[in-house]
């Protein structure tokens, strides 16, 4: 058996005991240090999908192989190591008294040092923010916190493939993005599930659609989830950030608006996708930042100059990297000049380019 692929799914049927029949040939192959989308409307199957991929269920049908073994009932052990899941309800993973507890069992389960273990809460507490909590009882958390607990149990015993299940979910804004963050900076393999396509679009390559028991799309998530066809027959409509994007190039192109209205727009405009690199993480992720800059109206398209930069962390410091030329056009038919001290970046319009 080829080891190629992280994850592999042939033709997998699954039903419910009660005859429920959720999915009716599902195949996909996931390569090792991928990251991708998993989508579809609720009741699709995504988390049952996903809970045969550590054998939490069994495919009736068909098989899910990891890492070139076959997820079986004698095997689960050695499967689980490799595959982390972060449930959808963070209550069907907390157990123990207290936070460090709820973390320190995986790695106490590997049977790691004391001192190997403390780090490893340590750093996934850390990860997650919750660090000083380690004495607090992990029901009293609120929901949002014991979702993030609930990552951090998985991440401490570092599995390769991590598998999320809506994890960002009733969280604050804050810790969405440093999950954002995370996800990007992650060499893991790794499967999203998530209604927050904009999440899907900033984190991950590629996007799996799960609609009437199997894959009826698996592409590009770029390609994915700008296809407004696609997503509104699966019962999903584009990321924000798009919607924001097409609505204020509609409103720009109306022409019914003064120049302050104008100006205002096309600098939202400007606040579209980026790129990192190449040091640190490589990602394109949408920025809605207005800033001031001074634009031209044209009705050609025009170039601009500017500098790359790279972020070493979202939403906290960013620091200008080597400068660049950097060539780009916008169909929006303005200029800008960057020369007022705020962060330099490259960047594409999404969806236009
Ligand atoms: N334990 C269960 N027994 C019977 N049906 C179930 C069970 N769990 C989920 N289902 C059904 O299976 C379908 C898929 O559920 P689920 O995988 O949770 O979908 P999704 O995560 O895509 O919203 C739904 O119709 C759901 O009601
Ligand atoms: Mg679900």
């Amino acid at each position: 058996m080829s080891n190629e692929y992280a994850i592999q799914v042939d033709d997998v049927h699954f039903s419910y005991p009660d005859g429920h029949k959720v999915l009716k040939g599902a195949s996909c192959n996931i390569r090792y240090g991928e990251k991708v989308a998993l989508i579809g409307p609720n009741g699709a199957g995504k988390s049952t999908f996903m809970s045969l991929l550590n054998g939490v269920a069994l495919a009736t049908e068909g098989r899910v192989v990891i890492s070139g073994k076959e997820v079986k009932k004698d095997n689960l052990k050695e499967i689980r190591r490799q595959v982390g899941i972060v449930f959808q309800d963070p209550d069907d993973q907390l157990f123990c008294p207290t936070v460090f507890d709820d973390v320190a069992f995986g790695p106490l389960n590997l049977g790691l040092p004391r001192h190997e273990i403390e780090a490893r809460v340590s750093e996934a507490l850390d990860t997650v923010g919750l660090n000083g909590f380690e004495t607090r009882s992990s029901f009293h958390l609120s929901f949002g916190e014991r979702k993030r607990l609930a990552m951090a149990t998985v991440l401490s015993y570092q599995p390769d493939i991590l598998v999320f299940d809506e994890p960002s979910t009733n969280m604050d804004p804050l810790n969405r993005r440093k999950l954002i963050q995370w996800l990007t900076n992650s060499d893991k393999t790794i499967l999203l599930c998530t209604h927050d396509l904009d999440i899907a679009l900033d984190v991950c390559d590629r996007c799996l659609v799960l609609a009437d028991g199997h894959f009826v799309a698996d592409g590009k998530a770029s390609e994915i989830l700008y296809d407004r066809k696609l997503l509104e027959v699966n019962h999903l409509e584009l990321p924000l950030a798009l919607m924001t994007h097409e609505l204020l190039h509609e409103k720009l192109s109306s022409g019914k608006m003064d120049a302050e209205h104008k100006r205002i727009i096309a600098s939202f405009l400007h606040a579209h996708r980026h790129s990192h690199g190449p040091e640190g993480h490589e990602h394109v992720h949408i920025h809605f930042h207005p800033h001031e800059h001074q634009h031209m109206h044209g009705d050609v398209s025009s170039q601009h100059v500017h500098e790359s930069f790279k972020v070493t962390a979202i939403g906290k410091q960013v620091v200008k990297g080597e400068p660049h030329s950097d060539h780009h056009h916008h169909d929006d038919g303005h200029t800008h000049s960057h020369d007022e001290g705020h962060d330099h970046h490259t960047h594409d319009t999404p969806g236009r380019e």
